[in-house]
């Protein structure tokens, strides 16, 4: 049974140094980054079979709103019904397979512009054109309603669609296990795209931008202005069936070895890195000042400390603003959560906001190509959603915007990355033990990918 706070369970997650390795495998195969027969199985095996991200709940609010899905050369419709469901079907008319859906739009049924078939949105064929010939239908092609779109499976969660071309695939529940409940209490379903939400190809395989945001090692090569704001000594791991979460604790290493000012001042200038910590200070400000004396020095009396006043201001403020943050824990207010939800959705959580990463597969079937999406949520009051709302944007191929500092260095080291990795001289990479969720996943990944495959 999980606690009513769910996030004790990462709270008591192992630290690095708990981590019984033995299990583990530390070095890693790598033509699984660039070899075209592992991504022939990669695909059978894993991406035709696993519960994936299709898109935000809120891409197609509205009934009758829909958009494609693609997945290498496969393609699905999703669309909210006239009854608030989200459906996925097969993007292929009944009558000669045309594609009849592409890019995203909105209509009360779906008409298929060859021969003008048409569906409606729970799926059902309709009519076909010609009525003249409509009542000899069943002489043709048989009863209509055998005739309705193909359907996929298709589940909302976390305000995210997921798909799973497997039509006998288990339900999206159990696959996620565990992690559905970590994951409620955040209302991650409440929270819209604000400022980031883009997608763009990228030079190196998928797994390479999972890799690189399941582990915190290269901070200090490729981040160095983010250190001062972590304290990797403190990360705690902890693995759910093919998932797991890792966390991130928020301010300085030997933060109670600082005075009170220190403290403060550390946690001010948290913003530079870390935006959203704004919107807390003033709060935080307030419980500094019931601290002070008459001359206003800061004394802080035993059991306090900067962070412990972050959280609190953190959720007086959350919960000033309308999200009920009860269920979260102390540390889910000042810290984040790295999720990696198996195979390729990536979200860095904290109370009220989460950055999200989620790669693809190419649709050329490229091993040394993907797409990435990145997406900046936060949780506003409803009635501010739909204005704040940022729409997701394409990159083209070839084209590139500059992401804010953090994202943009790893950009440019993940693709520097996959040029090493396709050198046939290279044949596997030597984990660390800070790099110990890059073994779990790998592993995970190959008892999808194994060619008779575990599942
Ligand atoms: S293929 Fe769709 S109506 Fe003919
Ligand atoms: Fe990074």
């Amino acid at each position: 049974m999980q606690p009513d706070r769910p996030g004790e369970l990462i709270d008591r997650g192992a630290l690095i140094r708990e981590i019984d390795f033995a299990p583990f495998h530390m070095r890693v195969s790598t033509d699984r980054y660039h070899s075209p027969e592992f991504a022939r199985r990669e695909r059978e095996q894993l991406w035709m079979r696993v519960w994936q991200v299709a898109g935000r709940a809120d891409d197609i609010p509205e009934a009758g709103d829909w958009m494609e899905y693609r997945l290498f050369d496969q393609s699905w419709v999703l669309v909210r019904g006239k009854d608030g469901a989200v459906r996925g079907f097969v993007n292929a008319c009944r009558h000669r397979g045309n594609a009849f859906c592409t890019g995203k739009g909105h209509s009360p049924r779906f008409t298929c512009p060859y021969h003008n078939w048409s569906y409606g949105l729970d799926g059902a064929l309709l009519a076909v054109a010609r009525p003249d010939f409509e009542g000899s239908l069943e002489d043709f092609v048989g009863e209509k309603a055998e005739l309705g779109l193909i359907t996929a499976k298709v589940e909302c969660f976390a305000g995210f669609i997921f798909i799973n071309p497997d039509p006998s695939a288990a339900p999206l529940a159990d696959f996620l296990g565990e992690v559905a409940g970590l994951l409620a209490p955040y209302k991650l379903e409440e929270m819209i795209p604000i400022g980031l939400n883009r997608r763009e190809p990228l030079e190196c395989n998928w797994k390479v931008v999972m890799d690189a945001f399941q582990e915190g090692y290269h901070i200090q090569a490729v981040h160095p202005e983010l250190i001062s704001a972590m304290d990797e000594s403190q990360e705690r791991y902890a693995f759910f069936g093919d998932h797991s979460v890792a966390t991130g604790p928020f301010g300085a290493a030997n933060l109670e070895d600082f005075g009170p000012e220190q403290q403060a001042d550390s946690i001010r200038g948290l913003p530079a890195t870390f935006p959203s910590v704004t919107e807390v200070l003033p709060r935080f400000e307030e419980m500094l000042n019931e601290h002070r004396s008459a001359d206003g020095t800061l004394t802080f009396p035993e059991g306090v400390t900067g962070r412990i006043l972050l959280q609190q201001a953190t959720r007086d403020t959350l919960t000033g603003k309308g999200l009920d943050v009860s269920k979260l824990t102390d540390i889910q207010m000042s810290d984040n959560h790295f999720h990696l939800v198996f195979p390729n959705l990536f979200m860095t959580i904290r109370a009220g906001e989460a950055t999200v990463i989620i790669s693809t597969p190419h649709e050329s079937g490229d091993p040394g190509r993907c797409y990435w999406q990145v997406m900046g949520l936060m949780w506003l009051p409803p009635e501010q959603r739909a204005a704040a709302r940022e729409p997701l944007h394409e990159v083209k191929e070839g084209e590139h915007e500059p992401y804010f500092l953090a994202l943009e260095q790893d950009y440019d080291q993940m693709q520097a990355q996959q040029r090493g990795l396709r050198n046939s001289g290279l044949t596997e990479m030597a984990l660390t033990r800070q790099e110990v969720r890059l073994a779990y996943y790998h592993s995970a990944l190959d008892s999808w990918v194994a060619e008779r495959g575990k599942r």
